[in-house]
């Protein structure tokens, strides 16, 4: 059966990665999540003590991060740097509110590029970000650009945290996601757009469920075309 490309961009935590992660599950395709490879990359310069602003020591220190993913029990991927499960430490607040400042550097904007595009060269793949429909896969069969209410992706970010044993406000969070979000929008390097051919999904008011199924159809209409 033809294999096709799937890229999920959009907001801060408007639930890209569980979703591209279940569509992908459906298909029985790769999940790649880009995002992951930022946090890994911003964890690792805040281990070291690298300034994130002296862009030659960035540049250096990247060559020194080997991101690898594993899958766990149920299939989903965990990240590893330098062979070391960092799944964890990466989603912390304070990787949260580095990242974006990270992900604007055009060297780390290029190695990560690089590793998307490994990950995707045999199609079959599901990859969420800010710009995989734009920069990474542009030639992507189907692009989806997710949005929903600031409040609400902050309550769902929130949740997400708590489950993980980890204390944060709301207002913290939901600061967060504005400030990446308004980082991540203007940044000179491949900032957050919807592709020209991305389909809009707000997904505010829709269960899980709805919006796995809607894209999983719009997939499947592309892989039978
Ligand atoms: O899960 P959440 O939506 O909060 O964020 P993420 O997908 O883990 O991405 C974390 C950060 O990495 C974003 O705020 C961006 O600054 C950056 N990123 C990016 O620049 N390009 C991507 N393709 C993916 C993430």
């Amino acid at each position: 059966m033809k294999k096709i490309t799937i890229a999920i961009d959009g907001y801060s935590a408007c639930g890209k990665s569980t979703t591209a992660r279940a569509v992908a599950k459906r298909l029985g395709y790769v999940y790649g999540d880009s995002g992951a490879m930022y946090r890994t990359v911003t964890y690792y310069l805040l281990q070291q003590g690298v300034s994130l602003t002296d862009t030659a020591e960035v540049s250096r220190a990247l060559g020194d991060v080997g991101i690898t993913f594993k899958k766990d029990a149920q299939g989903n991927p965990l990240t590893y740097l330098n062979g070391r499960l960092v799944e964890e430490e990466i989603r912390s607040m304070q990787v949260s509110e580095h990242v974006s400042a990270v992900a604007a550097i055009p060297v780390v904007r290029r190695a990560m590029v690089k590793l998307q595009h490994q990950l995707g060269e045999h199609k079959g793949i599901v990859m969420d970000g800010r710009d995989i429909g734009t920069v990474v896969f542009p030639e992507a069969e189907l692009k989806i650009f997710m949005t929903a209410r600031p409040e609400i992706r902050a309550q769902r970010r929130l949740k997400e945290l708590a489950a993980k044993g980890i204390n944060a406000s709301l207002e913290k969070v939901l600061a967060n996601l504005e400030e990446r979000d308004r980082k991540d929008t203007t940044r000179a390097d491949s900032p957050l757009k919807k592709a020209a051919d991305a389909i809009e999904l707000d997904n505010s008011f829709l269960t899980f469920a709805e919006q796995v199924d809607k894209i999983v159809k719009l997939a499947e209409a592309k892989i039978n075309a």
